[in-house]
């Protein structure tokens, strides 16, 4: 009789650094100590070379280096000059940063709900927020790329033009990631993008980056990142430290040489989950009657930073995960209207139905470019299970 190997599962992380690591160890190491014999830690050549690298990467003529995803949003909106008085529209359903930083540039932020196949900022709410009393005092629009996939620009150029707005990328979640071809970072009047660890582009440790299409953005945003200082110690405004330090900068200049290989691996991982989904007979089109899979605009270059799909009875399921020691996240559990500290805001429950609803359903499934098939196939294997 011959033995039946037992098969033994292996965990499966939601993002596994260590293997990105090690493949690129040692470029990595030298690059840091190229920055550390320098000596010159803070905006150093490493900063601007990254700079240059990010601009050409995004199309974008302008890029500037500073210290988190969170205060690239601040300084594109106040390098855009927009402050006290000044309202901003954006969705409830994003990472808190967007909101806090409209917030910390002295701006009101006003919240229009999600496009239900996208859980991008929808266009037509944005619309009804300017027609509304409130839509007086906008000034920008900032949708978030969310995932992965850039917002409906056609339209929210469309917006810009008609109502004489600024137009605002958060684009944390969308290093390389396109509309209609064009790179987010050159979409709008200026992007902000994050390079927190987890994200596609990755530093090690906080840094982010502002892009624009504009000669004034870009001047003021390089003041502002730095004091508000133009000569030493004279401070012509206020400012912040911001500013990104050179051991980062020399990190992301590195990474970035593989990313368009990371986002296309990315791409074939959603593919695959797609694939095994419809294998195991799971999909369907609503989520009261099974799992619905992510959908792309087909004018948007999806980089899919995170495979998102929507489910029923998602808690349980992600328990279901849990125990088997399989990774999964939710982005994100509570809207940003709904948030404790933002109740100021004047919003309530049921004022955004289709970002609540995605609050409950939304799953995030491992995702990295390192991630395995077999590890995949597991994955799909015990969601069928919960299922069965
Ligand atoms: C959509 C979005 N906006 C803003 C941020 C803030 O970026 P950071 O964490 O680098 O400050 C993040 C990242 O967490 C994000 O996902």
């Amino acid at each position: 009789m011959t033995d039946v190997p037992t098969r033994t599962q292996q965990p499966v992380p939601m993002l596994d650094f260590s293997r990105q690591f090690a493949t690129l160890r040692q470029e990595i190491l030298d690059s840091i100590e190229a920055v550390c014999t320098s000596q010159h830690f803070i905006l150093g050549p490493q900063v601007t070379s990254f700079e240059l690298a990010a601009a050409t990467a995004c199309a974008a003529p302008h890029a500037i280096g500073c210290a988190s995803g969170t205060d690239a949003i601040w300084l594109a909106l106040a390098a855009a000059n927009i402050g006290l008085g000044d309202a901003v529209i954006t969705t409830p359903f994003s990472f808190f940063a967007t909101v806090s930083a409209i917030l910390r540039c002295g701006a009101t932020p006003l919240l229009a709900d999600i496009d239900p196949a996208t859980f991008n900022l929808s266009a037509p709410a944005v619309e009804k927020v300017l027609h509304s009393p409130a839509g007086s005092n906008v000034k920008a629009i900032l949708p978030v790329h969310l995932y992965g996939q850039c917002a409906d620009w056609d339209a929210f150029t469309a917006l810009k033009q008609h109502h004489n707005l600024v137009l605002i990328e958060d684009a944390a979640q969308a290093f390389g990631a396109t509309w209609n071809n064009i790179p987010a970072g050159a979409l709008g009047d200026a992007a902000a993008f994050s390079f927190y660890p987890t994200k596609n582009l990755s530093a090690m440790g906080d840094a982010g980056l502002v892009t624009t299409t504009s000669a004034a953005i870009d001047d003021h945003a390089r003041v502002l990142r730095a004091h508000g200082m133009r000569r030493r110690y004279y401070h012509d405004e206020i400012g912040w430290n911001s500013r990104l330090d050179s051991i980062q900068a020399a990190v992301l200049e590195v990474k970035l040489r593989y990313l368009p290989k990371w986002n296309q691996q990315r791409r074939d991982h959603a593919a695959r989950y797609d694939q095994l989904f419809h294998a195991a007979k799971l999909t369907a089109s609503s989520v009261t009657e099974g799992i619905v899979l992510p959908i792309t605009d087909p004018r948007a270059g999806h980089v899919f930073h995170q495979y998102v799909i929507r489910v029923p009875r998602r808690d349980a399921l992600r328990q279901h995960l849990a125990d088997q020691k399989i990774g999964s996240e939710i982005y994100y559990p509570l809207p940003l209207h709904l948030q404790t500290s933002l109740t100021t805001l004047g919003y309530k429950q049921g004022d955004f139905p289709i970002s609540e609803a995605a609050a409950h359903e939304v799953l995030a499934l491992p995702m990295y470019p390192e991630l395995r098939e077999d590890e995949q196939q597991t994955v799909v294997d015990a969601i069928a299970t919960f299922y069965a």
